[in-house]
């Protein structure tokens, strides 16, 4: 089986997995844990913020930091496909109190100039507008990237605009990978950032919130309340530890694969994007019932829409995977 469905289906590695088990560890609730303490300071130094907040999930870690930053009855500003809406289950109504403005981006992200043209101006009438949440890379976007230049233009409309800034960096890893820049220059000028282990860093669990100390002191108490507050905590995050220590350099081969990917898929006679990291978006007709016969052949993967199936690249595939999944599109097609 090649598995092709998420980079979230990683399988913890050995190493990391003797990592997990010789974890030092502590009341992580009592900001006791060693472990827990370790990876929020090495985070929050390589995503160029002041302090982290080790949290379950990268859901909960965009709840938080919507949490933070906003008061019930704000409007929260996001690009069409931004996972707080589609796929976290509602919960920025049900925790903040807010509404979602989802605004069409150009290639997966959003311009200044459609941030602009979405910012009503006041009135009584509308919710008004505090949080621009981006996302880098665009998961629904094909894993597109955001660069340093393009990120920073959007901030800066925001600050004009008053508004306060979110990145949604479940995979600001591959981000930085792909364009040969540090994180903390995708990540260090917004006011909070989300940051996910248990994507194509493959850790099995956790994800990180970063920001001002003062933020952070309030994000504790936000996931205290949602009940993410853990104790010996320290055993999955030395899997988080070892992910960001050790992974991060080897993320440029799994957007080689997507790459390998997708230049076999077109020369099969495929219609796909040419992918910027470690997702290729493949138009299909019937995608779901492509999915079940793919499945058949050994190939798992989503349909994301009635015309689009996503295949992501990560740590447990290699090229014979690669080669595999060519062959069986390519019997598809014949
Ligand atoms: C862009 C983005 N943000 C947030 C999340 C949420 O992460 P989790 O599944 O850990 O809740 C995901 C999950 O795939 C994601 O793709």
């Amino acid at each position: 089986m090649v598995d092709l469905r998420s980079d979230t289906v990683t399988q913890p590695t050995p190493a990391m997995r003797r990592a997990m088990a010789d974890a030092e560890v502590g009341d992580d609730v009592l900001e006791e844990d060693p472990t827990v303490i370790r990876l929020e300071a090495e985070a929050a130094a390589i995503l160029g913020q002041e302090a982290a907040l080790f949290v379950p999930s990268g859901t909960m870690a965009n709840q938080i930091s919507i949490r933070c930053l906003t008061e019930p009855g704000d409007e929260v500003v996001l690009e069409a496909g931004a996972h707080p809406f589609h796929y976290e289950a509602g919960g920025a109504g049900v925790i903040s109190g807010v509404t979602l403005r989802l605004v069409q981006g150009v290639d997966g992200h959003l311009t200044p100039a459609r941030l602009e043209a979405a910012i009503r101006p006041y009135n009584v009438h509308h919710a008004p507008p505090t949080l621009l949440s981006i996302e880098n890379t665009a998961n629904r976007g094909g894993g597109r990237v955001l660069g340093v230049a393009g990120t920073e233009a959007l901030l800066h409309s925001a600050k004009m605009r008053g508004l306060r800034t979110h990145l949604d960096g479940a995979r600001v890893w591959n981000a930085a990978a792909a364009l040969g820049c540090a994180e903390a220059e995708l990540s260090g000028r917004f006011d909070l950032v989300s940051a996910c282990f248990s994507k194509g860093l493959g850790a099995p669990v956790g994800s990180v919130v970063a920001g001002n100390k003062a933020l952070i002191h309030k994000a504790r108490r936000v996931r205290k309340y949602l009940g993410g507050g853990m104790r010996q905590v320290g055993i999955i995050a030395a899997g988080a530890l070892f992910a960001l220590r050790h992974h991060r350099a080897r993320l440029v081969e799994d957007h080689h694969r997507a790459l390998l990917l997708w230049e076999g898929l077109r020369e099969a006679g495929w219609s796909a994007d040419r992918p910027e990291t470690n997702m290729v978006y493949v138009e299909i007709d019937n995608a779901p019932q492509v999915v079940e016969t793919l499945g058949a052949a050994g190939i798992r993967c989503f349909a994301l829409s009635p015309e689009r199936i996503r295949l992501v690249t990560h740590l447990n595939v290699d090229d014979a995977g690669i080669r595999q999944a060519i062959e069986v599109f390519r019997g598809l097609r014949d």
